[in-house]
């Protein structure tokens, strides 16, 4: 029963990724540069996540993409393997890529608080195969969003200067 209902949860969210954006979302995208569209899509159709737990995280919000036990997926793209993945080795990487998205991964930095963010980070790094220790810290996840912030304003300031 536990899997059939995150099973549905993860297939929602993979539908909400897929399809085009709402009003709402494209509103929030003015002043600031979409760095990834997905991300408000799938904002568009849920609340913040509020589970606190890496597992939980993990099975709510990722493994409709990257699979239950982190084995990765070919399908409308190129989901790969989190399971005995050397790029999880240091903390930061991992942490960068939820936060900011990359290609056909949403951004999550609105939808996750810096402790969640921790959480399933250090979940993928010691499940799957993997035992890596170099986990991240909330201090590095708030470092993390101001860059990615400076970088929106300068590329906002950057369009501003060319009209
Ligand atoms: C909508 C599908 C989707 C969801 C949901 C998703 N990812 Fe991804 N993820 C991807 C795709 C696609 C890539 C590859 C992006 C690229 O290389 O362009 C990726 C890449 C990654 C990578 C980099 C892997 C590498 O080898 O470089 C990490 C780490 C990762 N995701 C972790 C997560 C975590 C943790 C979550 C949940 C908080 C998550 N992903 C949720 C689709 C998703």
């Amino acid at each position: 029963m536990r899997y059939l209902s995150q099973t549905v949860l993860a297939a929602t969210l993979v539908a909400a990724a897929a399809f085009p954006a709402t009003v709402s979302a494209q509103e929030s995208y003015e002043g600031g540069a979409p760095r990834n569209p997905g991300a408000e899509e799938l904002g568009a159709t849920t609340d913040t996540f509020l589970m606190e737990d890496g597992e939980a995280i993990y099975n709510a919000v990722c493994s409709g993409c990257h699979q239950p036990q982190g084995q990765g997926a070919v399908g409308a793209a190129t989901y790969p393997p989190l399971a005995l993945n050397p790029r999880l080795q240091g903390g930061q990487y991992p942490a960068w890529i939820v936060i900011n998205g990359m290609g056909a991964m949403p951004a999550f930095d609105k939808w996750l608080s810096d402790g969640q963010i921790v959480e399933v980070v250090t979940y993928i790094q010691q499940n799957f195969a993997n035992d890596f220790v170099d986990h991240p810290t909330a201090e590095m996840i708030s470092d993390i969003r101001e860059s990615a912030a400076a970088d929106a304003r300068a590329t906002a300031g950057a369009r501003e200067g060319n009209e």
